[in-house]
């Protein structure tokens, strides 16, 4: 009897919810406990993506901070996007030869036909001039230093020639646009990004209509403009007839858009792990048909391996590079630096030996989280 309660004890301990920590608890507050409110902490000491966030939350005034931080509405799937990593554990296997993955990187990536140095890229963010004076200019310099990707928003505080003019010879960014049905608009920016050099138009087809943003609207950091934009595949197709560079539809599910590009599908409003986890189980050749990119909640190298077992061919991250551009081209190039060291450490645990040649096989797959 006694035992039986002992384990009855024990599974309500185990099934109980854990509350949700926006920054996970390894040791900041002891570390900088003693810093000062505006002081900007040491980069050398900031040792992963979530500790940008937290030294800059400390520091920037709070309506700047919570432009970033800000998720939708309730932020369910704000939190979802963070935890939902940990809810698919993966099997390390043991005894296989590792020594050569960091070789594999460099230059290891393809992103529509041009080389990177890593399998993640700088997500489009408005408005660089809330974390740093100088704005993009961080964001443009780092990518270049580390050689990856950043796609600029169209809503950046700087211009796009202004980015253009911080960028160094060759480097190779996209546009993120959003486009409604002024042609004239459409075709005199298209103009622009071409002259501006940049090889893909990003164009996010989430903003039929402005997002309900709480948190933001708190401090009058979000729009109450309720304007609405027809955003169809008609629209598309017509697009592509005004521009002969390539266009990359961005969307907050991006199954929706890869299957429906080929076949009618139902729409799934789950986070980009559980998305790429479902087209994997039930469509895996679209991830060979074309290239799917995925972001929200990337934080740590093994969120990086795990969607690419899964088929995603690079990894977005946003508001950690943002946070880590209040220290400007210095931070985003640490934070780059270190996410680059964590992929190869995790990977390397993994048992991974090579990040071209992973598959879903790492997952384990419990009745959890056994895609249905
Ligand atoms: C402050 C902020 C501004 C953003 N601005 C844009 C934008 O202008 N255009 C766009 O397509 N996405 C925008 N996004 C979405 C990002 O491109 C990206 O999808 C998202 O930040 C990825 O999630 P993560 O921040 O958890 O990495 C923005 C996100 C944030 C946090």
């Amino acid at each position: 009897m006694r035992s039986s309660l002992l384990s009855l004890w024990l599974l309500g301990g185990a099934f109980a919810a854990r509350p949700f920590l926006n920054e996970p608890d390894t040791g900041f507050d002891e570390y900088f406990g003693s810093l000062k409110a505006a002081d900007l902490a040491p980069l050398d000491s900031l040792v992963g993506l979530p500790d940008f966030e937290e030294a800059a939350r400390r520091m920037l005034p709070i309506a700047n901070y919570t432009y970033y931080r800000n998720g939708a509405a309730g932020e369910w799937s704000y939190r979802n996007n963070l935890e939902v990593f940990n809810r698919y554990a993966i099997r390390p296997r043991m005894m296989i030869d590792v020594t050569n993955l960091a070789a594999s990187f460099p230059r290891s990536t393809t992103i529509l036909g041009h080389n990177f140095s890593a399998p993640f890229f700088i997500a489009p963010c408005a408005r660089g001039d809330y974390g740093n004076i100088d704005a993009e200019k961080g964001l443009v310099e780092a990518a270049a230093a580390e050689d990856v990707l950043y796609i600029p928003s169209l809503s950046a505080f700087l211009s796009i020639e202004q980015i253009t003019a911080y960028k160094t010879d060759g480097q190779v960014t996209f546009q993120q646009a959003y486009l409604n049905s002024n042609e004239t608009a459409t075709k005199e920016l298209f103009a622009r990004v071409k002259a501006s050099g940049a090889k893909a138009i990003v164009f996010s087809v989430d903003s039929a209509a402005n997002g309900n943003r709480q948190r933001a609207a708190r401090y009058g950091a979000s729009s109450t403009d309720v304007s609405y934009t027809l955003i169809t595949w008609e629209f598309y197709e017509r697009l592509k007839t005004l521009t002969d560079i390539p266009i990359v539809l961005k969307a907050r599910s991006t199954r929706d858009l890869s299957i429906e590009s080929r076949a009618a599908a139902k729409l799934t409003g789950r986070s980009p792990l559980e998305v790429a986890i479902e087209i994997n189980q039930k469509d895996p050749n679209i991830f060979k048909e074309i290239e799917v990119y995925a972001d929200g909640g990337v934080r740590y190298g093994a969120d990086v391996v795990k969607m690419l077992a899964l088929g995603v061919r690079a990894v977005g991250i946003g508001r950690p590079f943002m946070f880590a551009n209040v220290w400007g081209t210095e931070g985003v190039t640490r934070a780059i630096k270190l996410l680059k060291t964590e992929i190869g450490l995790d990977a390397a645990n993994m048992g991974v030996a090579n990040l071209k040649n992973i598959d879903q096989s790492i997952f384990v797959w419990t009745p959890n989280s056994v895609p249905a």
